[in-house]
């Protein structure tokens, strides 16, 4: 397969990026658990939103091995708001694996790296680099749109086939001496210039005399993606079940969306009063307040949830609603359970 030719990007690159760098907080000292823990964070989330994140985390975990011996709970509760919970779960086995095989330290070299849960091409080629300065590539997102636009290929990004040899491409390109800045001036400048979102500020761009797209203007067409699949709509009713001053939440299945998270208990499409009243009826409980909350919508990448509520009010010795159901008062759902954020428009209805 023919291969992109890059030529000589890397120089006038490197040059922007040392003038234009934003300050990170793990930029200053590329500690490999830093720089990990920062690429697995970045790669769902925006940069101003990880920083606080990032700070609680490492505060509370300061080393690999404590992260490898954090209750369940608490690491969850520490990613809470986050999204993408399986990203936390993913660096505590690979944790564990460090702590049991590599001393608690990362391994240096890229095929090592990819083996390790939660660690795919991007984010070996990022932490070899970075933290190690091996020349390896790492290929996400906005690298892939500032290099098509330099191109002017319409190959589909989509495609593992064509990451994979935009990887080898990038690779013949890597400067030794600084492959860390080298990548992070790719992923800066298709984050900061050559934006996936509107027009992109090609004047302040250091590549713009070499890129093939703004020579014929076409910078927006690119990069080429198929176009999306609709979003798969789930209605639902979730119940909201007080009794004596708590509220009642279930584990969610361990596979899934959401696996293994906390939620309240929900049965499937919308329901009427009525039809609450029957299910109640059902399980032996009735004449018992109940009432519509406001409803809630959540977008997962693949998945809306479009949810209506309902309150429960249950009497003291009655828990049938739901199998597993555990009782949390208002204050421990927020300090101690990581309730996702798909469920906090009714958390919020929930307090005063
Ligand atoms: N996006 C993800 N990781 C990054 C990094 N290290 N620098 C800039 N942007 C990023």
């Amino acid at each position: 397969m023919e291969e992109y030719a890059l030529g000589a990007l890397a120089e006038p690159l490197c040059h922007w990026y040392e003038k234009n760098k934003r300050s990170m907080p793990w930029r200053d000292e590329p500690e490999p658990y830093h720089v990990w823990l920062s690429e697995i964070m970045l790669q769902q989330t925006r940069i101003e939103a990880v920083k606080g994140y990032y700070e609680r985390f490492l505060k509370r975990l300061p080393t690999v091995e404590d992260l490898a011996e954090v209750g369940e709970g608490e690491l969850l509760k520490l990613w809470e708001g986050l999204g993408y919970y399986n990203r936390a779960r993913n660096l505590q086995k690979t944790a564990k694996i460090l702590v049991e095989n590599y001393g608690g330290n990362l391994p240096a070299k890229y095929d090592l790296l990819m083996e390790l849960p939660g660690i795919g091409s991007y984010t070996a080629g990022a932490i070899a680099s970075i933290a190690y300065g091996v020349p390896a590539p790492a290929v996400d997102g906005n690298v892939l749109r500032v290099l098509m636009r330099v191109l002017d290929c319409r190959d589909d990004i989509t495609k593992i086939r064509v990451r994979k040899k935009m990887e080898r491409s990038v690779m013949k390109i890597i400067p030794a001496d600084k492959p860390g800045d080298f990548n992070q001036a790719l992923m800066e400048l298709g984050e900061m210039v050559c934006i996936p979102n509107g027009e992109p500020a090609c004047g302040q761009c250091p590549l713009s005399s070499l890129c093939r797209a703004r020579a014929r203007g076409c910078q927006m067409e690119l990069p080429v993606r198929p176009e999306k699949k609709a979003r798969r709509i789930e209605k639902m009713t979730v119940l909201i079940c007080e009794r004596d001053g708590r509220f009642g939440i279930i584990k969610r299945p361990e596979q899934g969306l959401l696996a293994g998270m906390w939620g309240f208990p929900a049965l499937e499409g919308h329901r009427t009063l009525p039809q609450i009243r029957e299910f109640l009826g059902e399980r032996g409980i009735k004449d018992v307040p109940v009432s519509r909350m406001e409803s809630g919508k959540h977008i997962f990448s693949h998945v809306e949830w479009h949810m209506r509520g309902y309150r429960i009010g249950l009497p003291q010795q009655c828990s049938d609603v739901a199998e597993h159901i555990v009782w949390a008062d208002r204050e421990s759902l927020t300090e101690e359970y990581a309730i996702p954020v798909a469920y906090h428009s009714f958390l919020r209805q929930l307090s005063g």
